[in-house]
């Protein structure tokens, strides 16, 4: 989006906004480049090659050499994709700290009969429930590894180790990890893992890709959805060239392999490297305005490396914060839900780096100022510390 750049309260010119969500990010121009291509048969060998570079690169960032099928439809269709397809008819426990855990559970809910394990929002999950769940029988697990929503960062090793135990299918959602953290889907026990294109891939909103193991295939549901049927998206990715049941929304396919290759060259390792020191600027700045951050951590659950909130100090208003910094061009997202209004979220996904990140936090600086709000310390001059060091 453009925004305007005033001059004396007059408007002079525009700029494009700078995104700072968790998702969808800026994208690199070649990726944007990518989708401009005249269309083509997707029944072709064009279209199988993308697919199987997708394929080829996405396997060490999920950290699997399981199969991996890409479905043309935003995040919540990989996560619809893996339930329908998997959980069908089951017993199903879905673990929930936060919007997204919660938009499993409700997808669960459709499929199987759904225990939701719900702690607050940002607070550590209830791991002692989801044994007794187990034990009673739970035969498939969703977790959500990055939750967005509360910025918290959940221990799928942990859960990983219970499934495995107890012989359970386990579904994660690595939406906002896959691509700027480590996952690691095979030694962790993950069956079906889910990322979503518009995320730390930086790639265009619209894709969803799934990891599948031989388990989860072993142990497909008898009934599936039509369009979300992984069986059906398998027979067509095993076909040479590889190909999808339905028409693929090619532009988006030609602009992954893009920001795929684009991962490739960074390296998935440097990648993850950069967003955990980006989010650590995030935090550092946080801590040292005097800020609350909105998860709670402990051994096991941890702030999260791709995206970073805090609750805003009493009498603080969201439009003050994000209005302004949205108004001089940095858009950033606010809180979903029971959060509305009382967190703001910046992510540090994809191609965001040291620049972007210090705009953003002298402007969220600049904006409590303007609000008349005291920052406890100067926490933009913290982050150049941390990141020149
Ligand atoms: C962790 C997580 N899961 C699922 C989703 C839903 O993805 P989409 O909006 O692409 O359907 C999001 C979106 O922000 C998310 O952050």
């Amino acid at each position: 989006m453009l925004v305007p750049i005033y001059v004396n309260d007059e408007k002079s010119m525009y700029k494009e906004t700078l995104l700072m969500m968790p998702g969808p990010v800026p994208m690199p121009e070649t990726v944007r480049g990518a989708m401009l291509s005249q269309s083509f048969n997707h029944r072709s060998k064009q279209l199988g090659a993308c697919y199987a570079d997708i394929v080829r690169i996405m396997k060490p960032i999920f950290g699997t050499n399981n199969e991996i099928l890409v479905i043309s439809g935003s995040g919540t269709a990989g996560q619809e994709a893996a339930i329908g397809s998997f959980a069908q008819g089951k017993k199903i426990a879905s673990l929930v700290n936060g919007k997204f855990g919660e938009r499993l559970g409700l997808i669960s809910q459709i499929y199987g009969e759904t225990t939701m394990i719900e702690s607050e929002w940002g607070h550590p999950l209830n791991l002692e429930s989801l044994k007794e769940s187990l034990e009673n029988g739970v035969e498939v697990v969703t977790l959500v590894h990055n939750e967005t929503s509360a910025a918290i960062l959940n221990p799928a090793e942990e859960v990983g180790k219970l499934c495995k135990k107890h012989d359970a299918l386990f579904i994660l959602d690595g939406i906002t990890s896959i691509g700027g953290d480590t996952v690691k889907a095979d030694a962790w026990g993950v069956d079906v893992a889910i990322v979503g294109s518009q995320k730390c891939l930086a790639a265009p909103a619209g894709l969803a890709a799934v990891s599948v193991s031989k388990k989860a295939w072993d142990r497909l549901s008898e009934k599936r959805p039509f369009y979300l049927d992984l069986k059906k998206a398998k027979k067509s990715a095993d076909a040479d060239p590889m190909e999808t049941p339905t028409t693929p929304a090619i532009p988006l396919f030609m602009a992954l392999r893009e920001a795929c290759r684009l991962v490739e060259e960074e390296g998935i390792e440097n990648r993850i490297v950069r967003h955990h020191k980006l989010s650590a600027a995030v935090r550092e700045a946080g801590k040292v305005w005097g800020l609350q951050p909105v998860p709670q951590t402990d051994a096991l659950h941890h702030a999260s490396n791709t995206v970073t909130g805090f609750f805003y100090p009493t009498g603080i208003e969201d439009s003050a914060i994000r209005g302004y910094c949205k108004k001089m061009g940095i858009e950033f997202a606010g809180g979903q839900d029971r959060f509305k209004g009382k967190i703001f979220r910046i992510g540090n996904m994809g191609i965001i780096d040291t620049p972007e990140i210090l705009a953003t936090l002298a402007t969220v600086q600049m904006a409590f100022k303007k609000a008349g709000f005291k920052l406890e310390g100067d926490g933009m001059e913290a982050a150049v510390e941390l990141l020149s060091a």
